[in-house]
């Protein structure tokens, strides 16, 4: 974890406040694959990594609450007795979300102050918003003695992104933010909640993310649109969600549907039964095929889910052309962020430097490279 994030947190907050905190981190995620699956109640393979989130929160006095995000230099308070969605309040709705959904389960809490900081990147598809919500669900769950189990809070966690920022989001990044561990995937099955602890030796490859630093303004709009398409399917084949639908189902009855809501059932369906070969390939340590089943990934969300970019494609096709990447694909929920590579340890810097030169050269603009340890879930920072 990083240290100097913890201590420039908690000292912002001493300096600010004059009290001490009590200081929570929340991590951010990768996925290595299993995309736009969770909302349909399908699978998904996330881990916690070790950038993230520190909140310090304590107690006050004060009649008001007061948030700050050390980042940004930003600031705002608020009144608990009359929450309401913040218009643009971007982060602050992180914030107040949570806080209004942990106060719809009948739970009563007082007036506190945060501070919190992170090293997750803005926008690269790590789940920096899961890591917020988390880090404060489980700051104040823990100063106010509500006895929120883990699982309760991720919904609390989920519910504020559904009504406060407004992103339909499925429970993938909350549960990896909450549930990870060290060197450790979760293999979640997000109709039963249920995960499998894949233990992962990468050998002499490691991951490596790369950042197109494309952030996408209509991302949250189109992934909303998404789900609603997948939600249309699922209606006129008579089923609560996708994962009830087999692939034989969905061709017979393919004349129902417009071609589009088709190819975005069917990449679904594609993508859970990529789950479960991903598990297998892991399991029987064969990185290859887990590779071959990542660019296959990225071919779906590209082409028949459409949630790629050029940049993305770009990043990937790059990728494809070397030897030393096994495999590679967009994470997240798509239309910028990061891609997540499968790459041979010694072949990062050669990578690296070219592909750094070509994206600049083709798009103008740099990407960034990132690489992450799998880690623990949110937790207390003693
Ligand atoms: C975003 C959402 C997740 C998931 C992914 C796509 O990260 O928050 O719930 O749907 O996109 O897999």
């Amino acid at each position: 974890m990083n240290q100097t994030l913890i201590e420039r947190t908690k000292t912002a907050f001493r300096k600010k406040f004059d009290q001490n905190p009590i200081l929570v981190f929340a991590p951010g995620r990768i996925n290595l694959i299993g995309e736009h699956t969770d909302y349909n109640q399908g699978f998904v393979f996330p881990a916690a990594i070790d950038k993230g989130i520190v909140a310090a929160v304590s107690k006050t006095n004060d009649d008001e609450c007061i948030a700050v995000a050390l980042d940004i230099e930003d600031s705002f308070s608020f009144q608990l007795n009359n929450l309401q969605p913040i218009v643009n309040g971007d982060w602050k709705n992180y914030v107040v979300g949570v806080v209004a959904e942990i106060q719809k389960k009948g739970k009563t809490i007082e007036n506190f102050n945060l501070v919190f900081s992170g090293d997750i990147p803005n926008g690269a598809g790590l789940s920096s918003s899961a890591a917020l919500e988390n880090s404060v669900v489980f700051a104040l769950n823990e100063l106010f003695d509500l006895g929120f189990s883990k699982e309760e809070m991720i919904f609390i966690s989920q519910k504020a992104e559904h009504n406060y920022v407004g992103v339909k989001c499925g429970i993938m990044d909350q549960y990896a933010s909450m549930f990870g561990q060290e060197n450790t995937a979760l293999m979640l099955d997000c109709k039963s909640l249920e995960a499998i602890e894949h233990t992962i030796d990468f050998k002499d490859y490691t991951i490596l993310l790369i950042n197109s630093n494309v952030s996408h303004n209509l991302a949250d709009s189109a992934y909303n649109e998404r789900r609603t398409v997948c939600e249309r399917v699922s209606r006129a084949l008579k089923k609560q969600s996708l994962r009830d639908v087999s692939i034989t189902e969905l061709e017979a009855k393919k004349t129902l549907f417009t071609n589009n809501d088709y190819l975005k059932a069917l990449y679904v369906l594609e993508e859970n039964k990529r789950v479960h070969d991903a598990s297998n390939a892991i399991k029987n340590n064969d990185l290859e095929f887990l590779g071959q089943l990542l660019f296959k990934s990225h071919e779906g969300l590209s082409k028949q889910y459409e949630v790629s970019c050029d940049e993305l494609d770009f990043l990937v096709e790059e990728a494809q052309k070397n030897a030393q990447i096994l495999g590679a694909r967009m994470m997240g929920g798509g239309f910028g962020g990061c891609t997540i590579n499968l790459i041979k340890k010694d072949a990062i810097s050669h990578f690296t430097d070219r592909i750094s030169k070509a994206y600049q050269t083709t798009f103008n603009k740099a990407c960034s490279f990132y690489q992450v340890n799998l880690s623990k879930g949110t937790h207390l920072i003693a």
